[in-house]
């Protein structure tokens, strides 16, 4: 089977359940800060677990590209990933336990033809914060799977939830798949990790939130929100023993080989797989249409840091110059199909990986050179934090990637030394980093829609007064400010901004009221409504109305009557990246 047969028959199939598709979101979250990148299919669907409604109904089917970068040092083994596919079904307080362990059942052993005795399955072993899950243990027995293969465990394993620090989450129960591995002894599970057992899905039952406390309070509804990674069950599917392996990585790795004139072999695999994997996600990264470039902070670090160990072990193979962007074309032609953006950003995604190798390609060979001095002189084995900064800040050497040069060294770096250097001299950790993932449209609270409202007319004054040209290109709210970022390739001047604020303090002072309609997209742009358009021809979205000032897509929440949103001021108005600016800007109780 093929990835676009996986996809499809996945979506077929739920939509045969009453499911409604909806598109990929972005990579990078809309509205929240308390995570960098979109990590789970669940992300862009936070307010409505809360409870807004959804206006493809409350079953909910789709694809979503997903990055995570907590397991980037497992990267190179047989199945982790930083960038994946997951595909995903959504329970928004409609279908509970039952529907969703037998659908998932049926997909599995059905339409997938996966023999049901190589399925194993979790359950959560309950604690202070929710009961046993014996109700799911029960669904999955009455389908004939026996006790034996049925496992409780506790909250680090069996529990979902939140995807940053504070929002909705619950028990969940997974299930797994026995590739016919030699067990590893006698304990052996599916919790031990040793490769026998691979998880493929995961179905929370979403019914709780958690609260900035650690404090966990029912949610208006129960929701399921389920998870299966596309290149996994791939691999699973097509009998082969990992997701490098698949037709998702089969081109760039030949385009590895022909690059650097070597082969795909025991001794090259781990950093194949490290140029595929980091290259991939890099290009997804570049190739969303919120166009983040490398830099030092937030998004950008994390593209940067994945260009950056790439493109080392490229070098490392002799890899001519341009490889990497040789590399990104062969997926931006594999991925252009499924995921427009991609293609549309291309140019933009090949010119930023070509940028970045000349700017580190110059620092690269000077900065191994101290980087071996430094281990030289290193005492005890440990290269010390100072060290390890100083080749961060002059050398732009990622923490992780002095790490590995200490470790193939057989030496360790003194981490803590250096995350307190770096946070000391990051311009971000001015206002800390736990005030940064604080708050966003997770928080639902009044601040936050406020905020939200706010940012719509900003995005409309911002167009009265510059052109049409200004498009939002990103939006990050916390309970404090906003902040807002659009296309526009100048500076403003001080009466561009003072007309963008007053016009915005004028539609407060109307007092409209903030209505919201369902329609399908086309309906929304024949309405001029502007925002981030999906690619789905006839998906249904909201549409939110301000008076005459302001009709936007957008899920919500928001405040009822701008008068509600006081007065508003613009704090700062800077460059973001190229063509792109960024504003800041408060509101305040009249
Ligand atoms: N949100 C759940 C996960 O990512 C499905 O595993």
């Amino acid at each position: 089977m093929t990835a676009q047969e996986l996809r499809e028959t996945y979506i077929n199939f739920f939509v045969a359940h009453g499911h409604t598709q909806i598109a990929s979101a972005s990579l990078i979250p809309e509205n929240d800060p308390t995570v960098l990148f979109t990590t789970a299919g669940m992300h862009p669907l936070v307010p409505y677990l809360l409870g807004e409604t959804h206006p493809g109904g409350r079953r909910l089917v789709d694809c979503q590209k997903c990055l995570r970068t907590g397991d980037i040092d497992e990267v190179g083994d047989a199945n982790h990933l930083t960038l994946f596919e997951m595909l995903g079904n959504w329970s928004l307080g409609d279908y509970f336990k039952q529907e969703s362990i037998t659908l998932s059942h049926r997909f599995l052993t059905e339409a997938l033809g996966i023999p049901q005795e190589r399925i194993s399955v979790t359950v959560f072993a309950g604690d202070e914060s929710a009961p046993r899950d014996d109700e799911s243990a029960g669904i999955w027995q009455s389908l004939g799977y026996p006790a034996g293969r049925i496992y409780y465990y506790g909250k680090k394993d069996n529990w979902w939830g939140p995807a940053g620090t504070t929002g909705p989450c619950g028990p969940d129960t997974e299930i797994f798949f026995d590739t016919g591995k030699p067990a590893c002894g006698a304990h052996c599970d599916p919790s031990c990790g040793c490769g026998k057992h691979v998880e493929i899905w995961n179905n929370v039952f979403m019914q709780y939130y958690k609260d900035a406390d650690g404090s966990f309070t029912p949610l208006r509804q129960r929701n399921v929100d389920t998870g299966l990674g596309l290149e996994r069950v791939l691999a699973i599917i097509n009998g082969q023993s990992s997701t490098y392996d698949t037709a998702q990585f089969r081109p760039t790795i030949q385009k590895i080989a022909a690059l650097t004139g070597t082969q795909y072999e025991e001794s090259t695999q781990r950093a194949y797989r490290i140029i595929a994997d980091h290259l991939r996600a890099s290009t997804f990264i570049l190739g969303d249409d919120k166009a983040v470039s490398p830099s030092n902070v937030d998004q950008g670090y994390i593209l940067r840091r994945l260009i950056r160990r790439a493109y080392r072990y490229l070098s490392q193979m002799n890899a001519p110059a341009g490889a990497m962007a040789e590399i990104a074309a062969v997926i931006l032609e594999q991925y252009g199909g499924v995921y427009p953006e991609l293609a549309r950003n291309s140019a933009f995604v090949l010119a930023q990986l070509n940028r970045e190798e000349e700017t580190f390609g110059r620092a690269l060979e000077q900065g191994l050179r101290m980087a071996n001095k430094y281990l030289d002189r290193a005492q005890g084995g440990r290269l010390d934090g100072e060290d390890a900064f100083r080749l961060y800040d002059t050398y732009g050497f990622p923490l992780e990637f002095t790490v590995e040069l200490a470790t193939e060294r057989g030496m360790a770096v003194d981490t803590t030394g250096f995350e307190l250097l770096y946070a000391a001299h990051q311009e971000k950790s001015r206002a800390g980093a736990a005030q940064k993932f604080k708050g966003g449209l997770a928080d639902s609270s009044d601040a936050t829609a406020k905020l939200h409202s706010a940012t719509h007319l900003l995005n409309a004054a911002l167009r009265r007064v510059l052109g049409d040209g200004v498009f939002q290109r990103g939006s990050n709210i916390t309970p404090e400010r906003l902040r807002f970022d659009f296309s526009f390739d100048r500076k403003m001047t001080p009466a561009e901004v003072a007309e963008v604020q007053r016009l915005v303090n004028e539609s407060i002072a109307a007092g409209a009221e903030i209505t919201c309609e369902e329609m399908t997209v086309e309906e929304a742009k024949a309405q001029g409504a502007i925002g981030i358009f999906t690619d789905k021809y006839g998906e249904r979205v909201k549409v939110y109305t301000m008076g005459a000032f302001s009709k936007e897509i957008c899920g919500g929440p928001h405040a009822t009557n701008t008068a509600a949103l006081g007065s508003f001021k613009i704090q700062k108005e800077e460059a973001s990246s190229a063509g792109v600016r960024r504003i800041k800007a408060t509101i305040a109780a009249e």
